[in-house]
């Protein structure tokens, strides 16, 4: 009983989420260049409110949360932002290098098996780190995917705020920083690399957001000037998520469009293939060895073998920063 039940509830979820993805592709076939200046309209109506009345939705201070995780406290720490000691209150540690983490649209850091808890359980099983997640559910749990795209600039406008205070304006503790974005949250981390004074050492794009991004300028999506490396993981390529090399290092696990056991729902949703990137990323974590990929122009050179004498990197955390270019892999390993 209950398994039917949750799996009708999953159905109506998922309905739910494809039309909402038809609405917005409707409205962009149909008012391509309307709906582009139609987000630009609802960036400077979001701009005007941003930082004017205290209890405006807009005020994102209120709405979006920091959740630090360290060695010693893997429970997660909330941030306090009217703490003038908001960092040396916590047991955030600046010899230790930081991961801030963003989720995507209708994600939340709360997940038990999520892109921030499988994350965080991964870098405390190899090392000492300041692991931030950032939780913008708030504004990413509007079903209306162009309402959380449109505020994507703001929480990465925020999120610089809080990694100045952090790394006092960027003068300590920078050097191992690394912004980790899922999805929508690919793009935001993309915004606050733009943002913040000095170039962040290292942005990775987790299966980049593709709806109402695919014509984007570089100023206005993840790109590989955001940070000094930026690598990307295409794991759901032209359906959810971005196809096109964005980063200093582009990486196809499976060709980079969809993703071995996901099942026959996955080829109309994409969900379970979208999810991959950061599974693959979190494994990444631990077993570096794992996840090997090869320079390669094509997923078809790459399975007719032209590419086996070609460069290779790992996938993941411990990709090797002087790679660009695409690459491609077969996972053997899941997650
Ligand atoms: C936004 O909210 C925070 C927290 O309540 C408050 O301290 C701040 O003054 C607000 N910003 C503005 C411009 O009102
Ligand atoms: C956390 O661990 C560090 C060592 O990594 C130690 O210096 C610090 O005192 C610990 N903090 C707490 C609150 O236990
Ligand atoms: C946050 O810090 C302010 C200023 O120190 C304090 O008044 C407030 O109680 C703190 N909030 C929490 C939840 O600890
Ligand atoms: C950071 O810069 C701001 C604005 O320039 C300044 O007010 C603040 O004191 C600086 N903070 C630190 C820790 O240097
Ligand atoms: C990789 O292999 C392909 C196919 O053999 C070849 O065209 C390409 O030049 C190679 N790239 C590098 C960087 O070796
Ligand atoms: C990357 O290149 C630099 C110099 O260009 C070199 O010092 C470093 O060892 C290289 N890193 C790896 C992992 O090969
Ligand atoms: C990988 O191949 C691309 C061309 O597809 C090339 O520009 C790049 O330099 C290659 N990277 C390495 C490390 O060989």
């Amino acid at each position: 009983m209950f398994i039917i039940l949750s799996n009708y509830f999953i159905y109506i979820w998922l309905t739910i989420i494809i039309c909402i993805h038809s609405f917005v592709h409707q409205i962009r076939v149909e008012l391509p260049s309307v709906s582009e200046s139609t987000s630009l309209e609802l960036d400077e109506y979001n701009e005007i409110n941003f930082d004017q009345n205290s209890n405006s939705l807009y005020n994102t201070s209120k709405h979006v949360f920091y959740w630090l995780y360290t060695s010693n406290e893997t429970d997660g720490q909330l941030l306090n932002r009217s703490e003038p000691r908001m960092i040396e209150s916590t047991t955030y540690d600046l010899a230790n290098p930081m991961k801030l983490i963003v989720h995507g649209w209708l994600g939340t850091t709360q997940e038990k098996e999520g892109l921030c808890s499988i994350n965080i359980k991964s870098y405390f099983k190899v090392g000492n780190y300041n692991v931030i997640c950032v939780d913008w559910k708030q504004y990413s749990t509007d079903l209306s995917y162009a309402i959380a795209k449109a505020r994507a600039k703001h929480i990465g406008k925020d999120i610089a705020r809080v990694v100045s205070r952090i790394t006092k304006n960027m003068t300590e503790g920078t050097a191992d920083m690394h912004l980790i974005g899922h999805s929508l949250g690919a793009h935001i981390v993309g915004f606050t690399g733009k943002i913040l004074t000095n170039l962040v050492p290292r942005i990775t794009g987790l299966d980049p957001a593709k709806p109402m991004y695919e014509k984007s300028d570089p100023q206005d999506r993840l790109d590989f000037t955001d940070a000094q490396y930026v690598d990307i993981i295409h794991t759901n390529g032209d359906q959810n998520a971005l196809f096109e090399a964005l980063g200093h290092i582009d990486i196809y696990p499976n060709g980079g469009k969809s993703q071995p056991n996901c099942g026959k729902m996955d080829k109309r949703t994409g969900s379970c293939s979208h999810i991959k990137s950061y599974h693959y990323f979190a494994h990444s974590i631990w077993a570096k060895e794992d996840y090997v990929a090869q320079n390669c122009s094509s997923w078809d050179d790459y399975k007719n073998k032209k590419c086996k004498n070609n460069d290779t990197t790992f996938m993941g955390e411990h990709v090797d920063k002087n790679k660009t270019g695409t690459y491609f892999l077969e996972t053997e390993i899941e997650d």
